[in-house]
């Protein structure tokens, strides 16, 4: 049936997006768009479809969602942020199909989710910023899956992963890749002092748990680090409470997972987090524990 492709854990700062214009940003976060192009890349030569997004800028407070409309389009202003991001036209196919099953297969596996088809919803940052560079011309079809789960938990949005895999291999007739889109640490620069903080991280505690967390990540110490997942989102202000990254380690086998990653985009501050573009090489699934 269907393969997973490729995953990876992705940036999408808003300052991507004013580093294309003109102004004083103007290319300061080529690197990070550049990492997208080149996951992008790599995404065509596996022959991917389809990119499922985590993302953790849409917050949910009950269960699963997969927003999985046939067609996205709009011209969008980030809510939060709406002097980086605003009036940013896209369009972009979506995959039902896919939506539907992933749904399926993660109640099957008893984790409550809902596919939203025939939806208003709109996409969100998360999955806005690297679908700018990844598939301006509407190569792939998205399906964004809500991974700021407000009251869940991070063992659950590992099984939920777990059955986006499933979903894929078994219920999809096609290749796919899937992206935790998130940062590392994210605790935000305070405000007023946003400029002082634009290529910062905000705390030297932060940034030195995310260079011990990416040691293990290029290490493939999964056992460890998943055993420090909550303590670490917790302590370090994790984007969404990280349960992009929980779903991306679901999908992977989780503290079974032996993978070193790759690093696409070295660690980098932005406003007072951290982030990375990483790529987790893809395994077959290990057995449930
Ligand atoms: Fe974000």
């Amino acid at each position: 049936m269907g393969t997973l492709a490729l995953a990876a854990k992705i940036t999408h700062v808003p300052s991507m997006y004013l580093s294309e214009l003109e102004g004083p940003h103007k290319g300061s976060r080529q690197a990070a768009i550049d990492g997208h192009i080149e996951i992008g890349k790599r995404c065509r030569e596996l022959g991917v479809d389809t990119i499922v997004v985590f993302d953790v800028h849409w917050l949910v407070n009950s269960e699963y969602h997969i927003n999985c409309a046939a067609q996205f389009s709009g011209t969008y202003t980030s809510n939060e942020l709406p002097h980086f991001i605003h009036n940013m036209p896209y369009a972009y196919p979506g995959n039902p199909a896919l939506g539907e099953a992933i749904a399926a297969s993660a109640n099957a596996a008893g984790v409550k989710s809902r596919a939203h088809s025939k939806t208003t919803l709109g996409l969100e940052y998360g999955t806005l910023v690297p679908m700018r560079y990844m598939n301006a011309d509407q190569h792939f079809k998205v399906v964004c899956i809500s991974a700021w789960c407000d009251w869940h938990d991070l063992q659950e949005s590992g099984r939920f992963g777990r059955a986006v895999r499933q979903a894929i291999e078994q219920h999809y007739d096609g290749t796919v890749a899937i992206f935790a889109s998130g940062s590392l640490s994210h605790h935000f620069a305070d405000n007023g002092r946003a400029p002082e903080f634009m290529f910062k991280v905000y705390d030297p505690f932060l940034e030195q748990v995310d260079h011990r967390v990416i040691e293990l990540w290029k290490a493939g110490d999964w056992k460890t680090f998943c055993a420090m997942l909550p303590m670490y989102s917790e302590k370090c202000w994790g984007e969404g409470d990280m349960h992009d990254t929980a779903m991306l380690l679901g999908a992977l086998g989780w503290d079974r997972y032996d993978q070193p990653v790759e690093i696409i985009t070295p660690y980098f501050g932005s406003s007072g987090t951290g982030q990375i573009n990483a790529i987790f090489p893809v395994t077959p699934l290990p057995a449930a524990a």
